[in-house]
């Protein structure tokens, strides 16, 4: 059985104290149910001060891969392990410059750098240090519409889990964002989400198809998440927006159990 998981992802959001206060009526509303695992991905600059709250899991929305060095702005895994930090979202179509939502000019698209190839060495990193990676896939509408769901998704999963042994990837976490859902209001249909998340199963080695969870994110809030999150291959969700407010993601965790 497995034990479903669901991480809200702030993203740029909130000021420190409403952060504190977020985490805080969160916990008070969720607790510690033992039928679900759930956290928040704040801000960096929060990270330190939300963990020491030591109420709800606490992850980071993105993580280098070195471990140290001349790498201006990065934060290596070592560094959030150090700090207690226990999740890392790793490829975020919004780290790939795949916006469900274009809210930069489109010159600036290049400065969402990430590839298959920097997921794969960030997921080796916080493999190595013990956080609980969680990678990130999914279609644009263009490829959805161009019938390149599954072939994208695909190359996605092969690209992130190359070179890594089944034995090294027991805590992977796989969120299936079709990127047309995410900040859009569109949610993707259950059936058709429940569909590419078993797709994105079977795409794994054999001996971890049973114990690996796969959350379903984009568009996910208190009216659509029982639904999604009842799905025979979706293991619970990534939440944006649905998150920042305490409440409105209690409903969401709660509708897991
Ligand atoms: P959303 O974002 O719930 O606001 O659509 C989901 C995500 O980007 O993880």
């Amino acid at each position: 059985m497995r034990k479903k998981i669901v991480i809200g992802n702030w993203k740029m959001n909130k000021m420190r104290s409403d952060a504190i206060e977020t985490v805080k009526e969160l916990y008070a509303a969720v607790g510690d149910p033992s039928e679900v695992e759930y956290g928040v991905c704040p801000p960096f600059l929060y990270l330190s001060e939300l963990v020491r709250e030591n109420t709800v899991g606490i992850g980071a929305q993105d993580v280098f891969w070195k471990d140290s060095g001349a790498f201006t702005g990065f934060t290596s895994p070592a560094m959030l392990k150090d700090l207690g930090v226990k999740y890392a979202i790793i490829g975020h179509s919004e780290r790939r410059g795949r916006f469900g939502k274009l809210e930069v000019p489109e010159s600036t698209i290049g400065s969402f750098a990430e590839t298959d190839e920097t997921v794969n060495l960030k997921l080796k990193a916080c493999l190595a240090h013990g956080l609980i990676p969680i990678v990130c896939v999914g279609e644009t509408l263009a490829e959805r519409e161009a019938g390149k769901t599954d072939s994208v998704i695909g190359g996605q999963i092969s690209g992130a889990l190359a070179g890594l042994s089944d034995a090294e990837l027991d805590t992977l976490v796989i969120a299936y964002e079709p990127v047309w859902a995410i900040g859009t209001g569109k949610v993707c249909d259950a059936a058709e989400a429940n569909r590419v998340c078993a797709m994105i199963r079977s795409c794994l080695p054999a001996s971890l198809r049973g114990s690996i969870r796969i959350q379903y994110g984009g568009s996910v809030n208190p009216a659509n998440a029982r639904e999604l999150f009842s799905q025979s291959d979706i293991d619970g969700g990534l939440v944006g927006g649905a998150s920042l407010k305490a409440s409105d993601f209690a409903e969401v965790v709660r509708a897991a159990i």
